[in-house]
């Protein structure tokens, strides 16, 4: 089993086949979690490099989680610590490490497009583990999964995407995956942080928190980006809260539960309010769990695609 590309750059223009495939697998992997012994000898002779140029918690430990339990030997590069520092360039960097013969290179980079120009120029499979405002198709396909298992499907599921689409990868992948997985996708915020013509992506743009509560299935929730923010996309952290905030109060006028997403890490009480994050309608751990059965799928599919 393989997927078309060789690379995992985005969920842009992914074909339905290779999404299905890979949530598909990521079931099985998940059983191989709950097992006493979680591994498998499915990477065993394979190399790894994780290249993060950007912080992450959640993204990087999954990465490498997923590679031990599928045997792979890894390495981890911090751009903190290495010759960049000394004014190595990405390419001479990329181009080095390459030469050491490595398989598959997962990459976090600051930049839009760095997976697309590392793909270029190494021979191993590229997998994007975050690039800048544009992809973070991982994130995606596990918040998929997570919606796929407690649903049963993702087809006329609607889920709205709620708060600083302007600055988020994560939007823009979920935006490409799910609708191609035939879901009713939709986005809220305000003004200032949703995209002009991003509606050409044929999703539905909401303003108010509170036309979408009673509409939607599932609420994936990100993160306000206090770092990326340029300043002036709204007044105040407690205006924002006030006006897009999901909290117990709000969910409570749906007429049924709505399923709660995020894909981390959470500013509480600022876009989702600490009880709602804590609440059973939830499923914010289970994306991280589920992220490591997506990732173990994604690194065996892309060994398979050579
Ligand atoms: N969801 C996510 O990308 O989290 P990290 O930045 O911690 O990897």
């Amino acid at each position: 089993m393989s997927l078309t590309s060789r690379h995992l750059l985005g969920l842009y223009n992914v074909p339905k086949e290779d999404i299905g495939k890979i949530l598909d697998s990521a079931s099985s992997f998940k059983e191989v979690l709950d097992r006493p012994i979680k591994k498998v000898p499915t990477l065993q002779g394979k190399t790894i490099v994780n290249l993060f140029f950007e912080s992450s918690t959640r993204t990087r430990i999954s990465f490498e989680l997923a590679q031990r339990r599928l045997s792979a030997d890894i390495v981890n590069f911090a751009a903190s610590t290495s010759s960049l520092s000394k004014g190595e360039t990405f390419k001479d960097t990329a181009r080095n490490i390459e030469a050491m013969k490595i398989d598959m290179v997962v990459v976090r980079h600051q930049s839009a497009g760095a997976p697309q120009f590392l793909s270029r120029i190494v021979d191993a499979n590229v997998i994007n583990a975050g690039d800048g405002r544009h992809e973070h198709p991982t994130q995606a396909l596990l918040d998929m999964y997570t919606l796929r298992e407690k649903f049963g499907t993702l087809k006329g599921l609607r889920v709205c995407i709620v708060g600083d689409i302007l600055h988020s990868r994560v939007a823009l992948s979920n935006i490409y995956g799910l609708k191609t997985m035939g879901a009713e996708v939709s986005l809220c915020g305000p003004a200032t942080m949703i995209p002009r013509e991003i509606d050409k992506l044929g999703v539905q743009v909401y303003h108010r928190i509170e036309d979408v509560i009673p509409n939607v299935d599932a609420l994936n929730v990100l993160r306000i980006q206090l770092e990326r923010q340029e300043g002036g996309h709204f007044p105040s952290i407690r205006e924002y809260h006030n006006y897009f905030g999901v909290t117990r109060e709000r969910l409570e006028k749906a007429e049924k539960p709505i399923t709660i997403l995020h894909p981390g890490p959470i500013n509480r009480d600022v876009e989702l309010s600490a009880d709602v994050a804590d609440s059973e309608h939830s499923v914010i751990l289970q994306q991280v769990l589920n992220g490591v059965a997506v990732r173990m799928a994604i690194l065996y599919l892309l060994s398979q695609s050579n």
